[in-house]
């Protein structure tokens, strides 16, 4: 298959060349520890090949969000020792500070992070100068950071159009899997699409319409759909100022052939805590003074009716509150029914976004879809159909 973007298989000799590597380590830390290293991991296979082809690997990443203003807390320093404890191999930490000299003693083969690139201002600008000090610290240029490919900056974007510029592994991987599931999907497509609010995901849902054959909604959202239908949903989330808004995504839905799937049983509760007294029913008898706070299994059946008949799924969001039990049954549930999909070969499945993960993980399938994204807002503006400036940056 032709690629519409250079690879590590494109990039030549490597020996002996300095190769700027953007990656993701923007980590969760606990305590002063990674809490979670899924991010360091995913960049192993870019590394350790570029290494071990005699690239002096040099990794640019960012690390919250200092905006410029250097601070301990966000050097990554801090991130050089759990670093070198996923790869198993040796990692040098280089200040921004006489990193031209430092990079200089480097030998192939050697692997080091730079400083946090946020250190500089114009990294989120995308300023040319710091494109260019950057760049004057390189020769080749592999983006792997799908997660950050949403942000148009000097390290994500800009450097792209001064070095040679490739995908790394991960990144190939990433765009693979989104071109299989929304790009150039096999039908029919279904897309679950949940979360606490319609708002932050309207763009989403009404980019999602025209392209998948089947839209499920759950979550705080489908509440803001149900109540746009008429349903009285008692005390439950609901954006009720975006009825209009539901109104018009289900019409354009309508008009597109896209099926629309709210729950029609629900659990509800009066209080949103841990193992309070629940009931489940109709979407119709929800009481003034309940909130739905998952769907029903009534309805998660039918969902995985139409999972079986579909061949590609595209997952962001969980269809309860599922972080607090037992509200995690119809998440849990659908996403092991789309996992033994997956597993059978009868459909291609791909989910990403924060919560989404952390759902799948829960449900102990998160190795049983076809693909899972770590990102989080780059997912989203993926689904929402918008370019990437650090993709299309890359695009040939
Ligand atoms: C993320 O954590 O989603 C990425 O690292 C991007 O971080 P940002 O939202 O601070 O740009």
């Amino acid at each position: 298959m032709t690629k519409p973007f250079k690879t590590l298989d494109d990039i030549g000799e490597v020996s002996g060349k300095r190769v700027l590597v953007r990656e993701d380590l923007n980590v969760p830390m606990a305590d002063g520890r990674v809490s979670d290293d899924t991010r360091l991991r995913a960049t192993l296979p870019t590394v350790t090949e570029l290494a071990d082809r005699g690239a002096i690997v040099l990794l640019l990443a960012h690390f919250g969000r200092p905006k410029g203003v250097p601070t301990v807390e966000m050097s990554l320093a801090m991130l050089t020792e759990p670093y070198a404890a996923v790869l198993g191999r040796e990692v040098r930490y280089i200040d921004w500070e006489g990193a031209d000299e430092a990079v200089s003693t480097l030998q192939p083969g050697d692997i080091a992070i730079l400083e946090n690139t946020r250190f500089f201002g114009g990294e989120e600008r995308n300023d040319p100068d710091v494109v260019a000090r950057f760049a004057r610290l390189g020769d080749l240029y592999v983006n792997d950071a799908f997660s950050a490919a949403h942000r148009a900056h000097a390290s994500t974007e800009g450097l792209a159009h001064v070095l040679p510029a490739f995908a790394g592994r991960a990144m190939e991987a990433e765009l693979i899997a989104l071109e299989k599931a929304l790009g150039n999907p096999e039908h029919p497509v279904a897309a679950v699409v949940g979360g606490a609010k319609v708002s932050t995901k309207l763009d989403v849902l009404k980019h999602l319409v025209g392209r998948v054959d089947h839209l499920i909604i759950g979550g705080g959202m489908a509440n803001t759909f149900l109540a746009a239908r008429g349903v009285n949903v008692g005390k439950s989330l609901c954006e009720h100022d975006l009825a209009s808004v539901a109104d018009e995504i289900m019409a354009a839905a309508d008009r597109a052939d896209c099926t629309v799937h709210l729950p029609y049983d629900v659990v509800v509760a009066k209080e949103f805590r841990a193992n309070p007294a629940t009931r489940t029913v109709n979407v119709h008898e929800v009481a003034a003074d309940e909130m739905i706070l998952d769907v029903g299994p009534a309805a998660v059946e039918s969902l995985g009716d139409v999972l079986k008949n579909c061949r590609t799924l595209v997952w962001n969001g969980p269809l309860g509150a599922f972080e607090t039990p037992p509200f995690d049954v119809a998440t849990v549930s659908l996403a092991r029914t789309a996992a033994a999909l997956t597993q059978d070969g009868s459909l291609v499945s791909v989910a990403g976004g924060g919560d989404t993960v952390a759902a799948l993980n829960q449900a102990g399938v998160a190795d049983q879809f076809t693909f899972v994204s770590t990102a989080g807002g780059a997912f989203l503006e993926w689904m929402e159909g918008r370019e990437l400036p650090g993709v299309a940056a890359l695009t040939r």
